[in-house]
């Protein structure tokens, strides 16, 4: 995904304010580890995932311009080899706030 500068400043502040008062990363962090971990890396700064193809989750967060909307949107878009998974929205909400706390930069 491509975004001017500009652009993905907007989308990262207004994602920072809905973090906030959305999900919560502690419980985000159990969410990932139930429903993501067999392929993808889920702890900050592991880098290996159980499935080589998947990206761990952290590379996805440190993606530049990425936002809780984007996240969503790839988790719900056709995968190959990735499972469409459903979760909750409120288990949806802290994971995503998880995945947005393990940028690095
Ligand atoms: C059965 C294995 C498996 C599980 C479980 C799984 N994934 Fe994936 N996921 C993959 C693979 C493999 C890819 C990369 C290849 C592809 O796009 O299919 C991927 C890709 C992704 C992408 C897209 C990356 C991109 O740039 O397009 C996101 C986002 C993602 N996974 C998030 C999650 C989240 C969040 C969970 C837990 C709710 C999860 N995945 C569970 C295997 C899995």
């Amino acid at each position: 995904m491509k975004l001017s500068g500009a652009m993905a400043l907007v989308l990262l502040l207004t994602n920072a304010a809905h973090a906030q008062d959305g999900g919560e990363p502690v419980r985000g962090r159990e969410v990932a580890r139930v429903n993501c971990s067999t392929c993808h890396a889920v702890s900050r700064n592991d880098q290996l995932s159980p499935n080589p193809s998947a990206p761990p989750l952290q590379r996805l967060a440190d993606a530049p311009g990425v936002t809780a909307m984007a996240l969503n949107h790839l988790m719900h878009s056709a995968h190959k080899t990735m499972p469409l998974i459903v979760l909750a929205p409120e288990d949806q909400r802290h994971l995503i706030a998880y995945i947005l706390s393990l940028r690095s930069r």
